[in-house]
């Protein structure tokens, strides 16, 4: 048996892959198209392991996808494939409209060919899961209830947006076509492998180079943070049990504002890491210009998830952050391989010097 995933090389889609070759004995299929997020590092330590087939291409690339979805004969997609970061939505939307939208339709296409040509029982166990995010659902006001699925969709982002889009397309595949679709809106992600423009990994890796750690506007917008494998675990739960054409919240119960946040990691660091000068690692955090449009609060209710599905998440935010924090520190050369050129001039643009 084989399943695709497509974005395999970022940073939940390598954690899923990994996760899924530690066990299970099924091949899969890993197609990306290794924009500046997608990084083959993430999955060096299953270089030269036959059960992971890595392609180079475009979820968006029809002839590509026909060419391996007939070779491969996968029982199901899990598309991690995307634009994700806001800020860069801001500076450019234009990819996001591609990959996520375009990209997102193109590949549906392609899939729906690939069902058309299975046999019934095949076609009732495929699925194609689509992951997306809480984001879709705008900004919550500081009491309002968290997002449940059946939440109006209020995209405010030009990432949210084109995610919303994509989940539109996959659930009219589902009503119109009947494909398998199954769709998961997670929360914000933290762990190995985030590529360090997002907050967490950027002031990991600022306040170790003694750097200012930019906190957009008063810093009191919230999160629901979940520790990857979490996400991973889910994924995997959803695409075994979910039931066909349904939407699944993921979150870790966890709601933080981004400057607890922020100084929760600089106390991790103050005590694995201590300042050459014995300052705490705090005095190094600055704010910053607002980001426009910015959502304040995100708040993800999982009951639907944990009541049908059982799933749980094993990290709590205190383990998960000490985990990663502890990770950034042992992976040098990760991260400096990460943050070359074009990451300089991602930071030189967005923050100035
Ligand atoms: P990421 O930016 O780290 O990785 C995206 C990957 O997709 C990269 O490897 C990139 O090379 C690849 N890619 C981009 N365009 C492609 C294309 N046209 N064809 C093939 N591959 C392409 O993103 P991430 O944080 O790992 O997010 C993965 C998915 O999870 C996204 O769909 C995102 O919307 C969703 N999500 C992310 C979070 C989060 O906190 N990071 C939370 C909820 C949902
Ligand atoms: P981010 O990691 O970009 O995820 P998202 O925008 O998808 O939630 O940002 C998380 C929060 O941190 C968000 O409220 C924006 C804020 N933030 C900062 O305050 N400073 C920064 O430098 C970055 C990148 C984000």
């Amino acid at each position: 048996m084989t399943i695709f995933t497509t974005g395999g090389a970022g940073f939940i889609g390598s954690n899923f892959v990994l996760d899924w070759m530690a066990e299970s004995d099924e091949t899969v299929v890993n197609v990306d198209k290794l924009t500046y997020a997608g990084n083959l590092e993430n999955l060096a330590s299953i270089d030269g392991d036959a059960r992971h087939v890595f392609v180079q291409g475009d979820i968006g690339d029809a002839k590509l996808m026909a060419t391996l979805l007939s070779e491969y004969k996968p029982r199901a997609i899990v598309n991690f494939a995307a634009e994700s970061h806001v800020d860069r939505s801001i500076h450019g939307p234009a990819d996001f409209i591609q990959t996520n939208v375009v990209g997102t339709f193109n590949l549906l296409e392609s899939v729906r060919t690939y069902w058309a040509t299975l046999s019934d029982t095949e076609k009732l166990s495929f699925r194609f899961l689509h992951v997306s995010t809480d984001e879709v659902y705008g900004s919550l006001g500081k009491n309002d209830p968290a997002f449940v699925e059946t939440n109006r969709y209020e995209p405010n982002s030009p990432y949210s947006a084109s995610k919303a889009s994509s989940d539109h397309l996959v659930r009219a595949y589902h009503h119109t076509y009947g494909l398998p679709v199954l769709t998961t809106n997670c929360s914000n992600n933290y762990g190995p492998f985030h590529f360090p423009e997002k907050l967490i990994p950027l002031c990991i890796l600022n306040a170790l180079s003694g750097k200012p750690l930019p906190i957009y506007g008063d810093g009191q917008q919230i999160r629901d943070w979940l520790y990857v494998t979490d996400h991973c675990s889910a994924i995997r739960l959803v695409l075994e049990s979910g039931r066909l054409g349904e939407t699944y919240n993921v979150g870790g119960w966890n709601e933080m504002s981004n400057l607890d946040v922020v100084n929760t990691l600089c106390l991790i660091l103050d005590e694995l890491k201590p300042r050459i000068d014995g300052k705490p690692y705090a005095t190094q955090i600055t704010f910053v210009k607002d980001r426009p449009g910015h959502d304040r609060r995100y708040a993800i209710d999982a009951t639907k998830l944990e009541k049908e599905l059982g799933w749980k998440p094993a990290e709590t935010f205190e383990t998960g952050i000490r985990k990663t924090v502890l990770w950034y520190l042992e992976h040098q050369n990760w991260v400096e391989n990460v943050t070359t050129g074009a990451y300089k001039h991602w930071v030189g643009k967005q923050y100035g010097n």
